[in-house]
C-alpha cells in the first residue's frame, strides 16, 4: 500500500501546515473554510471558477470520478497556493456494495460487523475519488417517529458508543492517511434525535443531564477513536442553534474532550442562523458560526461572502480564521492529499467487483436481522416446499431492500426478497403479488430534486384489484411470506411520521391473508420501530430484516430456510402506538413503578408497555443464563469489579446469543435509570455448549453526570445488576460501591 500522511508525526504535520499557512492570503484562507456543492442544483458560482481562485476547500454532492480529478487539477495546478480539495459525500451504509442501514447494523450488537462494513464502504468510496464521508450519524433517538432514527444506532448511549467507535475505525482505519480509507464525520452535534414530537428539524430541549449521560457518549467515543471531523446539527438546542453554539462546539468538544479535527456545519446551517432567528443577517451569521466553532461552512457561501469584511472592519480577529484553516489543512496533510491528490480512474470498478464485498454485505445482513416471533417453530422453512407465495409491495423492491440514503447517483441493484427466495427454491413454484401500492402522503425534497415519486397514485379500483389478486395468490400456497414495511423514502431525513403503523393497506392485507389459515411469515423491511401489536399476536413468524442492503434478499432467504440462525437484537423499543413515543427502557423509576398495579395510571386507554422491548430478539435455538456472580460484594470508589454469567445453548441448533448486562444505582444525588446497559457480548454456542461471559464494571460504567452536583460523580451506593438476553432480563445480583 502507498504510504501517505499517516507516517507523519504531529510535529511534522504542524510544520507543514504552518509553512502552507504562511504563504496564504486572507481570501485563500477563507476559501479553505468554504465547502461548495458540486451538484447541478447547488447554489453559487461555478465550482471551477471558485476553485481556480482558491475559493473552496472542499466539494460535496458530487459523485463523479473524472470530475474529481478535473477539479483537483484546477486546485493543485491553478489555484494560488495549490492546496488540494477534500471531496466529501454522504457514504452512510455503503458506496457501491450496500450494507444494512446503520440501525440494522446496531441490531447485530456486533461492532465488528459495523467496522468491516464501513471499511468496505470506505474502500469503494476512496477508489471513486472521495476522501471524506458525512458519517457516522451518532444521534441517539428514542422517538421512532423521527425518520432519521434509521441512520443511527437507536436509543441507547452504551450501544451507540460501541457502534460509534467501530464505524470510525471502519471508515478511517487505525490512523488517518490510509489510502483506502476516508475521513469520518461524527454528526449531528448534538441533540438532533430528540426533536420535539419526532418532527424533523424541530427544536430540541435537553437538560445537561440528558446531554451528558445520553446524547454525548457516542460523540465522545468518536473523539477518543480519533474521528477527524464533526458536523454541527441544524436545530435549536435549548434555544441556541447547534451551528451557532459556542458551548457545544468550543467548550465541550474542544475544551473538555480535546477534539483537534475540524467542524463542518450541516448543509446551509450557517445561513440558516438568520432564518432561525439567531443572527440578524448573513454577515452576523458568518460571525456567529465561526465564533461558535464551525470551521467550514457547508454550501451556504456565508463565510466566503462575509468573513473578509468582518476582518477588515476589525469585528473578527483573523487568528480565529487561522485556527480553523490549520485544522482543515492538518486533515489534508494527514490524508496525504498533497502527495496523492488524484484518483486512478480505473480503480473503482476493480474494487467494487471484489467478491468479498458482497460476502461481507450478506453476512452483515444475516447478523443484523431480528427474529421477533416464531410460534410453533414455523421457521426455518423446509426447502422441500413446492408452492410458496411471496406477497407485499416491498417483496420485489430493490429500493426498499437497499434502503434510505444511498450515495448520489447510485442505482439500487439489490437481491430482493422475492429473488432470494426463488434462488433458494429452484424446484418450487414461487408466486408473487405486490398487493396495493404504498406511498407517502406528502413528498419529500429528494423526490422533488431527483424527479422521483412522480407516478400517479393507484385509483381505489386499482388498489382493490391488487388487494384481491394478492389474496388469491396467497390462497394457492402452502406457505405465505408477506414482505411489508416502509419504502426507502419513508424513513431518513425529511421522513418523520405521525403514525408508526404499517403504511397504506398493508395491515388490512396481512389480516386477509392470515384469515386464509395458512402458515404466514412476515418479513419486515423498514427503517424504524413500527407499531405492530396485531401482527405480534396473530402472525406466527416475524422477521425484522430492516433495510438490509445489496444482499438483503439472499440473507432473508438464508434465515427463512435455516442456512443462518438469526441472532440480532432490537436497538430501539417497539411501541404499541406512535403516541407512546418517546418510549425507551432506561427511564427513571416513578412513585408508581411498572411493578405497581397502579402503573395503569399512565394512560387509561391502553398500557404503554412496548410490543418488543429494547434488546429483544429470538433464535432458532434457546438459551439459558445462570450462575450470575459478582467478583466482590463490595468495591471501592474508583476500582473495578467483574460480573460473570454462564450462557448455555439449550436447544438443538448452533446459534448466537447476546449477553446483555444492565445496572441500576438504587439511590444517590440524582435518580438513576431503572436499568442501563453497561456491557454486552454476542457469542456463538453449539447445542449444549456453555460459555462463561465476564464483564468489567469500573468508574466509567458506574459514574454519571449529576444534576445536583453539576459534574461527573461516582457514588458509594448499592447497585443491582441483571444479565440476560434482553432489557427485561431477570437474573439478578447486587453489590455495593464503598468509600
Ligand atoms: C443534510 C443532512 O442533515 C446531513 O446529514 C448531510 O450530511 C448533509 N445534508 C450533506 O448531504
Amino acid at each position: 500500500m502507498q504510504k501517505s500522511g499517516k507516517t507523519l508525526t504531529d510535529d511534522q504535520v504542524s510544520a507543514r501546515v504552518e509553512a502552507i499557512l504562511a504563504g496564504m492570503s486572507l481570501e485563500e484562507k477563507i476559501g479553505q473554510l468554504n465547502q461548495i456543492g458540486g451538484a447541478e442544483w447547488s447554489q453559487g458560482p461555478k465550482p471551477e471558477e471558485v476553485i481556480r481562485r482558491g475559493g473552496a476547500g472542499s466539494v460535496l454532492w458530487l459523485n463523479d470520478t473524472r470530475k474529481f480529478n478535473a477539479l483537483q487539477k484546477i486546485a493543485v495546478e491553478e489555484s494560488p497556493s495549490k492546496i488540494p480539495l477534500l471531496f466529501a459525500l454522504d457514504v452512510i451504509h455503503g458506496y457501491r456494495t450496500i450494507f444494512p442501514v446503520p440501525l440494522a447494523m446496531a441490531s447485530s450488537w456486533d461492532p465488528d460487523v459495523a467496522e468491516r462494513a464501513q471499511a468496505v464502504a470506505a474502500k469503494e468510496a476512496r477508489a471513486a475519488g472521495l476522501h471524506w464521508t458525512f458519517g457516522p450519524m451518532l444521534d441517539i433517538a428514542r422517538d421512532a417517529r423521527w425518520g432519521r432514527i434509521v441512520e443511527g444506532a437507536g436509543e441507547d448511549p452504551y450501544l451507540g458508543a460501541a457502534m460509534a467507535r467501530a464505524q470510525v475505525r471502519g471508515f478511517q482505519g487505525e490512523t488517518l492517511g490510509e489510502t483506502d480509507r476516508l475521513v469520518a464525520c461524527a454528526k449531528h452535534f448534538a441533540g438532533y434525535g430528540a426533536a420535539d414530537g419526532g418532527r424533523d428539524y424541530d427544536p430540541v430541549y435537553l437538560s445537561e443531564t440528558q446531554l451528558r449521560n445520553v446524547i454525548f457518549p457516542p460523540f465522545q467515543a468518536a473523539v477518543k477513536a480519533g474521528v477527524g471531523t464533526f458536523m454541527s446539527a441544524y436545530m435549536d438546542l435549548n434555544n441556541v442553534p447547534a451551528s451557532g453554539n459556542h458551548w457545544l462546539l468550543r467548550d465541550v468538544l474542544r475544551g473538555e474532550w480535546g477534539f483537534e479535527g475540524f467542524v463542518v456545519s450541516d448543509a446551509m446551517a450557517v445561513a440558516n442562523l438568520v432564518i432561525q432567528g439567531h443572527a440578524r443577517d448573513a454577515r452576523d451569521a458568518a460571525f456567529r458560526g465561526l465564533y461558535a466553532g464551525v470551521d467550514m461552512d457547508m454550501a451556504s457561501h456565508t463565510y466566503s461572502n462575509h468573513l473578509a469584511g468582518l476582518v477588515k472592519d476589525g469585528t473578527l480577529d483573523p487568528a480565529i480564521i487561522d485556527a480553523s484553516v490549520r485544522s482543515i489543512l492538518a486533515i489534508k496533510v494527514r490524508m496525504g492529499l498533497f502527495e496523492n491528490p488524484y484518483v486512478d480512474e480505473t480503480l473503482l470498478e476493480k474494487v467494487a467487483a471484489l467478491p468479498e464485498h458482497r460476502q461481507e454485505a450478506r453476512r452483515a445482513a444475516q447478523r443484523s436481522m431480528v427474529l421477533l416471533r416464531n410460534e410453533g417453530g414455523l421457521l426455518p422453512l423446509a426447502k422441500t416446499l413446492r408452492r410458496v407465495a411471496v406477497i407485499g409491495p416491498l417483496a420485489d423492491s430493490m429500493e426498499a431492500t437497499e434502503g434510505s440514503w444511498l450515495v448520489f447517483g447510485h442505482k439500487p441493484a439489490a437481491v430482493t426478497v422475492l429473488q432470494g427466495i426463488r434462488a433458494r427454491l429452484p424446484q418450487a413454484q414461487v408466486s408473487y403479488a405486490p398487493g396495493p401500492d404504498i406511498r407517502r402522503d406528502l413528498g419529500n425534497m429528494f423526490e422533488d430534486w431527483m424527479n422521483e415519486g412522480k407516478t400517479p397514485p393507484q385509483t381505489p379500483e386499482e388498489s382493490d384489484a391488487a388487494f384481491e389478486h394478492a389474496v388469491d395468490v396467497a390462497r394457492g400456497a402452502e406457505v405465505v411470506v408477506m414482505v411489508l414495511g416502509e419504502k426507502a423514502n419513508m424513513a431518513g431525513e425529511f421522513a418523520s411520521r405521525a403514525s408508526l403503523d404499517l403504511p397504506g393497506r398493508q395491515e388490512e392485507l396481512l389480516k386477509a391473508v392470515v384469515a386464509l389459515g395458512k402458515p404466514v411469515v412476515l418479513v419486515l423491511l423498514n427503517g424504524r420501530p413500527l407499531s405492530i401489536p396485531w401482527a405480534a399476536e396473530n402472525v406466527p413468524a416475524i422477521l425484522e430484516a430492516w433495510e438490509p442492503g445489496s444482499e438483503g434478499g439472499t440473507a432473508v432467504a438464508d434465515i427463512l430456510f435455516g442456512d443462518a440462525n438469526p441472532g440480532g437484537k432490537l436497538p430501539a423499543t417497539f411501541p404499541r402506538k406512535s403516541s407512546h413515543s418517546p418510549l425507551y427502557y432506561a427511564r427513571t423509576l416513578t412513585h408508581l413503578p411498572e411493578s405497581s398495579p397502579n402503573y395503569r395510571s399512565r394512560y387509561w386507554d391502553g398500557l404503554p408497555t412496548p410490543v418488543y422491548p429494547f434488546g429483544y430478539g429470538l433464535s432458532y435455538t434457546t438459551f439459558a443464563f445462570s450462575n450470575l456472580k459478582v467478583s466482590a460484594a463490595e468495591v471501592k470508589l474508583g476500582a473495578s469489579l467483574e460480573v460473570s454469567v454462564d450462557v448455555t445453548n439449550t436447544g438443538k441448533l448452533a446459534g448466537d446469543e447476546v449477553a446483555q448486562l444492565y445496572i441500576h444505582q438504587r439511590a444517590g444525588l440524582d435518580s438513576r435509570p431503572m436499568r442501563e446497559l453497561k456491557g454486552f457480548r454476542r457469542i456463538t454456542l453449539q447445542p449444549g455448549e456453555t460459555q462463561t461471559v465476564t464483564f468489567t464494571l469500573g468508574p466509567e460504567e458506574l459514574g454519571y453526570w449529576s444534576t445536583n452536583a453539576g459534574k461527573w460523580v461516582q457514588e458509594a451506593e448499592a447497585f443491582d445488576v441483571w444479565v440476560g438476553g434482553d432489557s427485561t432480563a431477570s437474573l439478578h445480583a447486587e453489590f455495593n460501591v464503598v468509600r
